[in-house]
């Protein structure tokens, strides 16, 4: 009886304790927890010491003293004195206008589903306070708080989001870090003392379910252990059954290996994807983090971030969609109008969004800007085709859906079945749009038709 249950025992404890081993061959297996692929939308946050100069993007002290651009060199001697160094910006960083939950408010009305904060960015500075970042953490200088405990908190409080953290492996200027890359990498003091315990760290204290892996580019993921610490991830950690995790674990994995692929910068290949993947993009064109030399045109107006959100759904990816708040703790009114705005469409298309699969086809053959979503149900499987463009004389005609006597159409928002016929040859669908009625209702940027009863 006892060796049975010790058999039992050991057995059990196994299972629970060694699903994955630190390679990607095992980590790879990993099934991506289902609510990822649901969510469709997220809302990515950069906010650092580099809302403080607020010029130019987040890549402000590299572009100052790592590789000079001329613009950001001019800045600092026109507006600063001589000896002034970039870690005094940090006490600058004041955060007093910060209330976590309104950001969290507006994040759920944008209709996003999660929430990724940038953590710690280039320039190490820590939005928590990290035991590994002695001065160098909003904790004790700057905003003298916890900027990812705050909004975790009201992000978890207040909405149905999920919260994740960004968090960059290399730290551009770390003395330990750059003795590393000076052994070619031989040296693996900073994932030892600094990267490691900081992401464990971070896991433990705030239970992040997605870890947004970022910096890594110049080592390989052997030196920065990743697959170490996935495995502890996936096996052990507080967050190891719902955790999401990306592909920026060492240079050459992107792309390649992980959770969901991000590629690169606003990745967006416009054809269906055969892994989970993620367009990371920024509402300001050309920048990460908010900067004072934004001009309106800079920013993707409404109609620009629908053709975004929805190419990216149609062929399998969800849409992270980046704002950059202001040092004193705001999202300035036009982040804020494209984030009700997309919310606001979303109150009405969001059928043809969330929980949805690709279709067989991605967009249509014959007419530009449509794209399909498709929804399996028991009843009766659902397509959508999202129209980015209103068509001539109200009159839509699509190549791709094959119709069949129960074909029924209708149209987001709009109570009344449509009235459609066949297209040519067997082939498509003519819909034919009740036009004044149809144009009452509120925020169609994008109009989206759902189709049943089709044969493909
Ligand atoms: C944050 O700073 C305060 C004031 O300096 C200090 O008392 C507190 O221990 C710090 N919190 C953490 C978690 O380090
Ligand atoms: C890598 O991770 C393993 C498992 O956690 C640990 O034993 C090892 O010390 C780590 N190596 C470095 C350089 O941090
Ligand atoms: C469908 O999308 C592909 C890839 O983005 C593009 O090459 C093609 O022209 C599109 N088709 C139509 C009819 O717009
Ligand atoms: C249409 O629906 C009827 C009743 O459910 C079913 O018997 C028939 O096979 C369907 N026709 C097609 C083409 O799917």
């Amino acid at each position: 009886m006892t060796a049975y249950l010790i058999c039992v025992l050991f057995l059990f404890s196994r299972v629970n304790s060694l699903t994955y081993d630190p390679t990607w061959d095992s980590l790879d297996t990993r099934p991506l927890p289902p609510w990822f692929d649901d969510a469709k939308l997220g809302i990515f946050i950069h906010w650092g010491v580099f809302s403080v100069p607020a010029f130019l993007g987040a890549g402000f002290w590299w572009s100052w003293k790592g590789q000079p651009l001329p613009a950001i060199v001019d800045f600092m001697q026109k507006n600063y004195r001589p000896d002034f160094t970039y870690a005094e910006f940090a006490a600058m960083f004041t955060t007093e206008l910060f209330n976590p939950e309104e950001w969290a408010e507006m994040f759920q009305d944008s209709g996003a589903r999660y929430v990724v904060l940038v953590s710690k960015h280039h320039e190490g500075y820590t939005n928590w306070p990290s035991k590994y970042s002695f001065n160098w953490n909003s904790n004790a200088t700057g905003p003298n708080r916890d900027l990812v405990g705050e909004l975790s908190a009201a992000i978890r409080e207040k909405t149905h989001m999920k919260f994740g953290i960004y968090h960059s492996l290399f730290e551009w200027f770390n003395p330990i870090y750059l003795d590393d890359k000076h052994s070619k990498f031989k040296k693996r003091n900073f994932v030892r003392t600094k990267t490691m315990p900081e992401l464990y760290e971070l896991v433990n204290a705030y239970k992040p379910e997605i870890v947004w892996s970022d910096g890594d580019w110049e080592a390989t993921d052997a030196y920065w252990n990743s697959t170490n610490f996935l495995a502890w991830l996936y096996n052990e950690s507080p967050v190891k059954d719902t955790v999401v995790t990306n592909d920026r674990w060492g240079s050459g994995i992107p792309c390649k290996h992980g959770g969901f692929f991000t590629c690169t910068d606003r990745f967006n290949p416009g054809k269906l994807q055969t892994h989970k993947w993620e367009n990371a993009m920024t509402i300001d064109k050309h920048s990460w983090s908010y900067r004072r030399d934004v001009r309106l045109e800079d920013f993707l107006t409404i109609e620009d971030l629908l053709s975004q959100l929805v190419s990216t759904v149609s062929c399998g990816g969800n849409m992270l969609m980046n704002v950059g708040p202001t040092k004193y703790g705001k999202i300035s009114p036009i982040y804020e109008e494209r984030l009700r705005q997309l919310g606001q469409w979303l109150r009405i298309n969001g059928d043809g969004i969330y929980e949805t699969r690709p279709w067989i086809h991605q967009n249509d053959t014959v007419t530009n800007n449509v794209w399909f979503t498709m929804k399996k149900a028991v009843a009766a499987t659902a397509v959508y085709a999202i129209l980015l463009e209103w068509p001539d004389n109200n009159l839509i005609k699509l190549g791709a859906p094959i119709t069949s006597e129960n074909t029924t159409v209708s149209m987001l928002g709009y109570p009344e079945t449509l009235v459609w016929t066949a297209g040519t040859f067997g082939k498509g669908i003519n819909i034919q749009i009740p036009y004044v009625s149809v144009k009452t209702i509120p925020c169609q940027w994008a109009w989206t038709f759902k189709m049943t009863g089709l044969q493909n």
